[in-house]
């Protein structure tokens, strides 16, 4: 399901039914310059799938988290075959707001991803260092740990499992990575990918962490990056469809060998 570069919004806990009209806009805007290599997606929450989906166009819709199991006595939670009934066609998860306002682990954030995986979502890992960890030079270690950690058990398909690296320090903060610092993260995320079965050359990498339109060139032309995951530049349509503009040109993926 994924395209060669995806800019995904995570509108985190913000929205209302009136907002789901910028969805619409962005579906409008991607009718007027459509792009085979780019896959744009929005993850709302999850009251509003349903309420977007109808007008949602070529915008994939997704969820933001779900919980490990299919079903069973869990108060105030939402299974992967609920989102997808409603309307989404991936799922987040472990992303940093979660591992840390619900302990989240890898293993917990492991299980969900299989969860989607297993409902046919696809599934976006969202991994990255504090600023501590950055500080003591262990950047690209936590976050092979994170990957190796959190993927999804059974078969890995690029297709169907993204990555999202995302340093804690630089979300919603306004400040980003250095490209040499985000190149470096993403290829020790592609090599934890490649040491279980996730090709390391095959996996969309996102980089996430106050992208917005005025950064988006620069960083979606940085080696190894593959999309965006953008949150407060994703809430309205001309942030997102003028970062979604900025992604260079990519070879759309054949489906089929060519002849
Ligand atoms: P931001 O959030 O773009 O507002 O920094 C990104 C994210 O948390 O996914």
């Amino acid at each position: 399901m994924f395209a060669p570069i995806l800019i995904v919004g995570n509108w985190k806990m913000h929205g209302r039914i009136a907002d789901v009209a910028q969805i619409d806009a962005m579906a409008r805007g991607i009718a007027q310059r459509p792009r085979a290599d780019v896959m744009m997606a929005v993850a709302p929450p999850a009251t509003l799938i349903a309420h977007a989906r109808p007008s949602a166009g070529e915008v994939v819709l997704g969820a933001q988290n779900c919980h490990a199991a299919a079903s069973g006595a869990h108060t105030g939670d939402l299974s992967a075959g609920m989102l997808k009934e409603v309307g989404a066609r991936f799922v987040i998860v472990g992303h940093s707001e979660r591992r840390a306002d619900h302990g989240e682990t890898d293993a917990l954030v492991s299980h969900k991803a299989t969860a989607a995986r297993s409902e046919g979502l696809g599934v976006i890992v969202c991994v990255g260092e504090s600023q501590r960890e950055r500080d003591a030079g262990q950047a690209e270690e936590v976050c092979a740990r994170q990957v190796r950690g959190s993927l999804p058990t059974g078969a890995l398909d690029p297709d169907f499992v993204a990555v999202a690296y995302e340093p804690l320090w630089a979300i919603g903060s306004g400040r980003t990575p250095s490209a040499d610092e985000i190149a470096s993260a993403h290829a020790a995320v592609r090599d934890a990918c490649q040491t279980v079965g996730l090709s390391g050359d095959a996996v969309r990498v996102l980089y996430g962490g106050s992208v917005k339109p005025a950064n988006a060139a620069q960083i979606l032309a940085t080696p190894g990056v593959d999309g965006a995951l953008v949150g407060g530049a994703s809430l309205t349509a001309d942030d997102l469809l003028a970062i979604r503009a900025a992604a260079p040109d990519r070879q759309p993926i054949q489906s089929s060998p060519p002849a």
